[in-house]
């Protein structure tokens, strides 16, 4: 008994200070249904040692066919909540970009909400690469935009061809990989890949990908265990960039 309320109070806090993806804004996609969910969602941000959110709600053809308008709204809504509680975290407003054909008219409408620092999380689709995946990053980059690959790990199409995933990372794409994921959360192949990509050194951002508080609670117990310390101490806390989002 006691051992469960110390370990409750005893709040593990991650080694950097800005979450690159999350679903927190309020009734834009299946995270945050509403501002106290996000709330909530903040709260344990800040416990996680959290102190800059940056929203990456889905943007995806037919299910979340958000706009940068329809989340701008939706940032000012939280960030009003924010201040009435004062809540000590910054929020800023982008987006997880799925590669599909609403993608396609969003980007050459330029109606694109980039993190601070030009970089974009883009999403793959879970069932096949994109044939023209290549061409899209190439100009992604030569618009000036820094591509991320949000969760490589979790297109099982890449786990038997992971020498695919190193030629998406020397062209210049970086790879954020979901904390959860390493929990085993989303399966021991999306945990297998992670290992490698660790092992490889292709991790350049740790996101949480949180879409509800439960997912935070994940993360949280996985912060105490001995497996993530060890996987941290690989990963390397100098090579993240999730500060230098700004
Ligand atoms: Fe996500």
């Amino acid at each position: 008994m006691f051992n469960l309320f110390h370990r409750k109070k005893n709040k593990v806090r991650l080694p950097y200070h800005t979450d690159v993806h999350s679903h927190i804004l309020p009734g834009v996609d299946h995270g945050s249904q509403d501002v106290q969910q996000s709330l909530e969602m903040l709260r344990a941000e800040l416990e996680m040692g959290i102190d800059r959110v940056i929203c990456t709600s889905h943007v995806t053809a037919e299910t979340f066919e958000n706009t940068s308008k329809s989340l701008t709204e939706a940032g000012k809504v939280l960030q009003k909540a924010i201040e009435e509680v004062e809540l000590p975290i910054e929020i800023q407003v982008s987006a997880e970009y799925r590669i599909d054909e609403y993608w396609s008219k969003l980007y050459a409408a330029g109606d694109i909400l980039p993190m601070p620092g030009g970089y974009l999380l883009l999403e793959n689709s879970f069932q096949q690469e994109l044939l023209e995946l290549d061409e899209l990053l190439f100009d992604v980059q030569l618009k000036g935009y820094r591509p991320i690959l949000a969760h490589p790990e979790r297109y099982s199409y890449y786990s038997r061809r992971r020498g695919r995933l190193e030629q998406l990372h020397n062209a210049g794409v970086k790879f954020q990989i979901n904390i959860l994921s390493l929990t085993g959360y989303f399966g021991a192949g999306a945990r297998d890949t992670v290992l490698w990509l660790i092992k490889h050194g292709m991790v350049d951002f740790l996101g949480s990908d949180m879409h509800n508080v439960e997912h935070a609670h994940i993360i949280q117990d996985y912060l105490r265990t001995r497996d993530w310390r060890k996987q941290f101490a690989q990963i390397g806390e100098n090579r993240l960039l999730n500060d230098n989002v700004r």
